[in-house]
């Protein structure tokens, strides 16, 4: 076993045994939304063999779902492990963020496995919104200011904090925006009712004015490579009105950022990788900034420490470079590709909901229309099943993404569209103004 990095953050390699005796590679995907099966859609071009834990209708005809992994549960190391040994599996990914906060990441990579993902300690720039602040605030990187919350506040907050957000993981339903800073504590209230758990502390953020982009690079600890800017409609309603959801279209266009912005965003995502390395929390994996452009230049209000979805639903088929070998080398703590090649086109997608959904989906709802649909778009599925007559139902709030390229996002916009009149299943809902108009 080699290291990229010194002892103390010893990275297992995966071994190319197995490569040279002629078999593929064997790699675990723990998760089971549009993202993951993404990632498995592009690896298995690769000729990657692949498990998820659980994955989901979609994943199940790339390779084999591990029904017994729920990521939802407290600690499923000790039996992916174990199944991990058993089945001689060279690589894991984790995504979820759930796990990633209880430290899977850390127990595969004792465990001897290599795994993509950042440690539970270099995960904590998501998982606690309150040391994300004062992290970025102690090294000057460009975000939104914040101040924890305190009911006996002694002191009057400026007009424009006025962003309410959960301190821990909510499912990117941890957000709520006051309209003016008195109804804060109203907002404070409904998020610790909604989310006892993450919002039992709680972040008041500073509202920024201006055109929101999601900046994502792979990182092996130390250098980083950027994939191109998406866009995230995160609200439930046409016109980005209702509430947050966990993102219900995207969609991915290089010249969303101009080039004084980019190089700004690339800037400030360095910083914060530098900054946890520094601070004995090397990111490995891929590593997310949610910027506001505003008139003073870019800046974060949010970091996740695991791709984005839907932005991985239309980045991953814009990807023409290899995945796997950049996933390895993360994994490893020392790339040795430095860029990727991406097709020029820009690509859109839709996200098809449950009736329900963000709040209780209604499920077990049989999807019908998926096999006429033509050869150049994808369907990438996360709330999907099979019932018990092998029929393809719903299960869960995000059930489908509807993803098409095209020279221009309005052809690209239409494709999907255009296709989406052909899936159905009862109180299917989506929005009908993804990329429209931007
Ligand atoms: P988050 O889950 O932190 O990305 O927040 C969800 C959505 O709330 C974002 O996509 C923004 O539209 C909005 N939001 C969050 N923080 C801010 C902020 N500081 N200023 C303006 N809008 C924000
Ligand atoms: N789309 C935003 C997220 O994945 O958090």
């Amino acid at each position: 076993m080699k290291s990229g990095l010194d002892a103390k953050h010893l990275r297992p390699v995966m071994t190319t045994s197995k490569q040279r005796r002629g078999k593929l590679t064997k790699a675990l995907i723990i998760g089971q939304g549009a993202r993951e099966h993404a990632f498995g859609w592009k690896l298995a071009q690769e000729g990657v063999e692949l498990l998820f834990g659980p994955g989901n209708a979609g994943t199940r005809k790339l390779g084999h779902n591990l029904d017994f992994i729920d990521p939802e549960k407290d600690d499923i190391s000790r039996e992916v492990i174990r199944f991990g040994h058993e089945e001689q599996i060279d690589f894991i990914a984790v995504f979820h963020e759930n796990q990633l906060k209880k430290g899977l990441v850390n127990r595969f990579t004792r465990a001897g496995f290599a795994t993509f993902g950042p440690t539970i300690e270099a995960s904590k720039i998501e998982w606690s919104k309150i040391w994300a602040n004062q992290f970025l605030d102690l090294y000057g990187i460009s975000h939104a200011r914040g101040v924890k919350f305190f009911p006996e506040y002694d002191f009057v907050l400026p007009n424009n904090f006025r962003v309410v957000k959960a301190d821990g993981l909510a499912r990117g339903k941890g957000v709520k925006i006051a309209k003016t800073i008195r109804e804060i504590p109203k907002l404070v209230t409904e998020l610790s009712i909604q989310h006892p758990e993450a919002a039992r502390e709680i972040l008041i953020q500073e509202f920024l004015e201006g055109r929101e982009v999601s900046v994502q690079a792979f990182s092996d600890g130390k250098n980083l490579i950027f994939l191109p800017p998406a866009v995230d409609y995160k609200r439930i309603g046409e016109g980005n009105q209702g509430e947050n959801s966990g993102g219900i279209g995207s969609f991915c266009i290089d010249t969303w950022l101009n080039r004084q912005n980019e190089a700004e965003v690339k800037t400030i995502m360095k910083k914060l990788v530098d900054f946890l390395a520094l601070n004995d929390r090397p990111f490995y994996g891929l590593i997310y900034g949610g910027f506001v452009l505003t008139k003073d230049g870019p800046k974060l209000i949010e970091v996740n420490a695991r791709p984005g979805d839907p932005e991985t639903q239309v980045i991953l088929p814009r990807l023409r470079s290899d995945l796997f070998p950049v996933l390895q080398q993360s994994a490893a703590g020392q790339f040795d590709v430095t860029s990727l090649d991406w097709d020029p086109r820009v690509a859109v997608c839709v996200v098809l909901c449950s009736e329900g959904y963000p709040g209780k989906p209604i499920i077990n709802r049989v999807i019908h229309g998926l096999n006429d649909l033509p050869k150049d778009i994808l369907v990438f599925h996360a709330g999907t099943t099979l019932n018990d007559k092998r029929e393809l139902v719903t299960s869960g709030g995000r059930v489908l993404s509807i993803v098409a390229l095209g020279a221009t996002l309005e052809e690209a916009r239409a494709k999907v569209y255009e296709a989406i009149k052909q899936v159905h299943f009862e109180g299917m809902y989506f929005r009908s103004d993804i990329a429209l108009n931007v």
